[in-house]
């Protein structure tokens, strides 16, 4: 991967994710989330992708009058990535962050429809989330979402 050095790896011994790239990728879903329009949940939600080719996108939820459109962060991530690499961009890490809007920090795993998306983009896909304790949690997408979805090598 061409965001780390050939020194090092993304996943280190004990299964945690380069610190240098959590990082980058939490500085960019911070900046995102501040410029989430969340008018009515209140939620701001900012994520982080690193793609394979070693770039980091990032996307913000953008809320509707109309509820049901609302857009998450991360599939806003997602299709910045797409539109910047193109149709075979693969995504390697999410990262998610979220605070309410007095500044509380916020836990938040992504949603079904976002770990469907990510799917779509990724052969494997490590996905970083505060659980509901307020701990750091870093999976598989494929544990997010076992047994997903696809019409890949089917159409
Ligand atoms: N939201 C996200 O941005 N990502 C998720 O994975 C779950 C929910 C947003 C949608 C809405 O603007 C707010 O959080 C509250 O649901």
């Amino acid at each position: 991967m061409d965001y780390l050095t050939s020194e090092e790896s993304l996943i280190n011994s004990e299964g945690m994710i380069n610190e240098r790239l959590r990082e980058d990728l939490l500085t960019e879903a911070k900046k995102s989330l501040h410029k989430a329009y969340a008018t009515y949940s209140g939620i701001l939600v900012g994520a982080a992708v690193l793609t394979k080719a070693g770039n980091i996108f990032a996307g913000c939820n953008v809320e509707n009058s109309s509820y049901p459109l609302t857009m998450c962060a991360e599939r806003n991530a997602v299709a910045t990535a797409v539109a910047a690499e193109g149709r075979e961009v693969k995504i390697s890490v999410v990262l998610v962050v979220a605070e309410q809007s007095d500044g509380i920090s916020f836990p938040i795993s992504p949603c079904g429809a976002c770990r469907q998306v990510i799917t779509e983009f990724s052969d494997d896909c490590i996905i970083i989330y505060q659980n509901e304790d307020g701990r750091e949690i870093s999976i598989s997408i494929d544990k997010l979402l076992p047994d997903a979805f696809s019409l890949k090598n089917k159409v």
